[in-house]
């Protein structure tokens, strides 16, 4: 069984949260991170605890599940190594022989580049160009790296014998569908298409061993750095409706904006999702906060959820009402389709 989780908004939606819940509930064999690489920030709340990862998959709660970066993915061996420390994972964390790795010099162009970091407003870690070194074919791999050799597997193999072995294996997209190279806001996107076809290319699995693909959607739009955002709130109004956050990464402010079904309709053409995965409910009605249970949230909220489902014609399985991995509810098993 293969299981993609998407963003299809501009990153941030929570897909953290909804792997963390996955990785428990499905009790994953292996979890697999692609897209960008260190630019991405998850955040995993679990029993009081936060956990903010920039590599380490989201499903590391899970003891049973193995962690794997796929060969697309760049990696920050610092930040690697400090998040195996942090999370305790090491022997069951790797990454593939050929990710990329990023070196100061790459961070340092990323920061001090006017055009990348004022005008489109990057994370600063270095993605885009040590993107621009792979493409140039002069990008060190994890396989040059002596201290990282007891981290090195061949994940395009791991997980497809996984898969034809009937394990259970998700993996996990980065950024967000509008910040694809390709299909985003351009030049305002990030240095890779992240797409869920992407996500398997960076993993190495074709895409007929795709079984589910979950579009995570938040209540409302956010963004960070340059680029347009459709129905843009002021700062003053996102933070009168309580949807102001702070980014994971870079600790600015993300720009919000209401919930879009362009931009949802968009998403679901550029992915082909199955199902759809709702975060941050309890953002938008107050009182929905940590319910488990779908026929216990109040009438505002699940006439949100239906509208969505009707206007969007996927079921929506996954609903977020707080940051806890429990606080989830499940609608797949009412739905039939676990
Ligand atoms: P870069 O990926 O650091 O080059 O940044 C390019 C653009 O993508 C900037 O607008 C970033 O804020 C945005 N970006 C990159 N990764 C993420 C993410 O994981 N979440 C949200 N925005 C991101
Ligand atoms: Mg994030």
């Amino acid at each position: 069984m293969l299981s993609i989780v998407i963003d299809g908004f501009f990153g941030d939606t929570g897909k953290g949260k909804v792997i963390s819940y996955l990785a428990i509930k499905d009790n994953l064999d292996i979890a697999v991170r692609g897209g960008v690489g260190p630019n991405a920030g998850h955040t995993v709340v679990y029993k009081g605890k936060t956990y903010k990862l920039r590599q380490i998959p989201s499903a590391f709660l899970n003891e049973n599940t193995r962690l794997l970066i796929g060969a697309g993915v760049l990696v920050n061996p610092s930040i690697f190594l400090k998040e195996v420390e942090l999370t305790s994972t090491k022997g069951r964390a790797f990454m593939d022989f050929q990710t990329g790795i990023i070196e100061e010099k790459h961070i340092e162009e990323d920061r001090s580049s006017e055009y990348l970091r004022g005008k489109i407003g990057t994370t600063g870690t270095g993605c885009g160009p040590a993107m621009k070194d792979r493409v140039l074919r002069v990008l060190k791999l994890a396989k040059d790296y002596p201290e990282l050799s007891e981290f090195l597997v061949d994940v395009a193999y791991e997980v497809n014998e996984a898969i034809d072995h009937d394990k259970n294996v998700l993996l996990e997209g980065t950024q967000g569908t509008f910040l694809s190279l390709y299909h985003g806001t351009y030049p305002y996107v990030t240095s890779k298409d992240v797409t869920a076809a992407s996500i398997c290319a960076d993993v190495g699995v074709g895409p007929k061993k795709v079984d589910e693909i979950i579009l995570v959607l938040k209540s409302y739009v956010t963004r960070v750095g340059g680029g347009p955002l459709e129905g843009e709130y002021s700062e003053e109004e996102a933070e009168r409706l309580g949807v102001l956050e702070i980014a994971t990464v870079t600790g600015r402010k993300r720009r919000a904006a209401p919930f879009n079904f362009n931009y949802a309709k968009r998403a679901i053409m550029l992915n082909s999702p199955t199902q759809i995965a709702i975060t941050k409910l309890d953002v938008l009605f107050k009182d929905d906060f940590g319910k488990t249970q779908y026929n216990k949230l109040t009438k505002e909220a699940r006439d949100f959820i239906e509208k969505i489902e009707n206007e969007l014609s996927l079921p929506v399985t996954i609903i977020s009402t707080g940051p806890d991995a429990i606080q989830t509810i499940d609608r797949r098993k009412e739905l039939g389709l676990i």
